[in-house]
C-alpha cells in the first residue's frame, strides 16, 4: 500500500477495449486529402527520389491513382501540375490546356462526384524563376501584378472542373481578388480553401523536387516567419474577411500549436498540410528500421486531427484511408 492516496489513472488504460472506449479523437478516412502530381509529357510514372512512394504521374496513371484514392475512402484530392514549359509570367497556369487544367478535367471525368477535387493555385510550378507570383523590376515578387495572374488561374481551374480552389501563393489580397474573379465568371458556388497560415519552411524541401522547382532563392518575403503566432491570426482573419471558406495551416507537424489556436479562433473548417518533409523524414527513418512506419504515420495524422484540423492533406492519404473508418 502506498502511504498517500494514489489516483488510479491507469484503470482506463488496462485493456484494449477500455482504451478504445475512452479515445477522444481519431482521424477518419474522410478527413484525408491526397495530393497528386501530373507531369506533362511523361510516358511512365516516375517516383520522386526524395519522396519514395510518391509519383509524378502520366495522364493514365493519374486517373488510376485518383480511382484508388477514392476507393480507399479519402475525403478529397489536391492536384498539382508540372509543366514542361516555364516562363516569367507562368502562362501555363491559366492556359485552358495547361497541365493542371488537363489533370482537373481528367480526374473530374474519372471520379467526379465521388470526391472533392481541389486545385492548388500558385504560379511557382509555372514560372521560370520559381516564385509564386510575377517579379517586379526590383526582383521581388510584385504583389498586385501577381493577383491578376492568380485570379486567372483560379478561374481556369474552376472551368476545368475543380470543386474547390486552394490559393497557396501568400500574396496579400489573393483571396479577395479570386473570389471576385470567380463570382464574375459565374463560380459563386466554388469554395476557397486558403493556405492562410503558410510558413517559410524548410520542410517543403522534397516538394521542390516533386514539382521540379526552378527556385534558387527563398520565399521569405511572402511566406510567414516561423517564430510568429499572432501573425497567423491576422492572416486567417484577413482571409476570412476576403471570403475564404476553409483556412489552412502549413506545415502541420511542427506547427500544431498554430493548428490548435486557429481551430479555437475560427468557426470555419480548418485544414492542415502534412508536407513533403514530414513525409520524407518518417519514410527515411522507417526505411532504416528506426521507426515503426505504420504506428508513426497513424500517430502523426492523429495528432493533427487532435490539434483541431478536420481536413488533413497528407501523402499517406490513400494508403492509410483504407485502414481507417470512413
Ligand atoms: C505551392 C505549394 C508548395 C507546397 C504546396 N503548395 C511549395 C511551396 O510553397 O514552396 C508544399 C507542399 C509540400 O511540401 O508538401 N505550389
Amino acid at each position: 500500500m502506498s502511504s498517500f492516496p494514489v489516483v488510479r489513472m491507469r484503470r482506463l488504460r488496462r485493456t484494449p477495449a477500455l482504451r478504445r472506449l475512452v479515445t477522444e479523437t481519431r482521424p477518419h478516412a474522410s478527413n484525408l486529402v491526397q495530393p497528386l502530381f501530373l507531369h506533362e509529357g511523361l510516358t511512365e510514372p516516375r517516383e520522386i527520389s526524395s519522396m519514395p512512394g510518391v509519383y509524378q504521374h502520366t495522364r493514365d496513371s493519374l486517373r488510376k491513382a485518383a480511382v484508388e484514392a477514392v476507393t480507399a475512402g479519402v475525403g478529397g484530392l489536391l492536384l498539382f501540375g508540372i509543366p514542361v514549359h516555364k516562363d516569367p509570367l507562368g502562362t501555363g497556369a491559366s492556359d485552358p490546356d495547361g497541365i493542371l487544367q488537363v489533370a482537373l478535367r481528367d480526374v473530374a471525368e474519372e471520379v467526379g462526384d465521388a470526391t472533392v477535387i481541389i486545385g492548388d493555385v500558385n504560379l511557382d510550378e509555372y514560372t521560370d524563376h520559381g516564385h509564386t507570383g510575377v517579379l517586379g523590376p526590383d526582383g521581388d515578387v510584385d504583389n498586385d501584378a501577381s493577383l491578376e495572374r492568380l485570379a486567372a488561374m483560379a478561374v481556369a481551374q474552376a472551368r476545368a472542373g475543380a470543386h474547390v480552389i486552394a490559393p497557396s501563393a501568400m500574396m496579400d489580397g489573393q483571396i479577395g481578388s479570386m473570389r471576385a474573379a470567380l463570382d464574375a465568371e459565374g463560380f459563386q458556388q466554388i469554395p476557397i480553401m486558403g493556405y492562410s497560415a503558410k510558413y517559410a519552411s524548410a520542410f517543403y524541401g522534397p516538394f521542390r523536387d516533386a514539382v521540379e522547382s526552378s527556385l534558387t532563392g527563398n520565399r521569405r518575403s511572402y511566406q510567414q516567419v516561423p517564430g510568429n503566432i499572432r501573425e497567423s491570426l491576422r492572416e486567417v482573419d484577413l482571409d476570412l474577411e476576403e471570403g475564404a471558406d476553409i483556412v489552412m495551416v502549413k506545415p502541420a507537424g511542427a506547427y500544431l500549436d498554430i493548428v490548435s489556436l486557429i481551430a479555437q479562433h475560427t468557426d470555419v473548417p480548418v485544414a492542415a498540410y502534412q508536407v513533403s518533409g514530414e513525409y520524407s523524414m518518417i519514410e527515411a527513418a522507417a526505411a532504416n528500421g528506426w521507426l515503426d512506419r505504420e504506428q508513426v504515420v497513424l500517430e502523426s495524422i492523429g495528432s493533427i486531427r487532435r490539434a483541431g484540423a478536420s481536413i488533413i492533406i497528407t501523402y499517406w492519404a490513400a494508403e492509410f484511408a483504407s485502414r481507417l473508418e470512413r
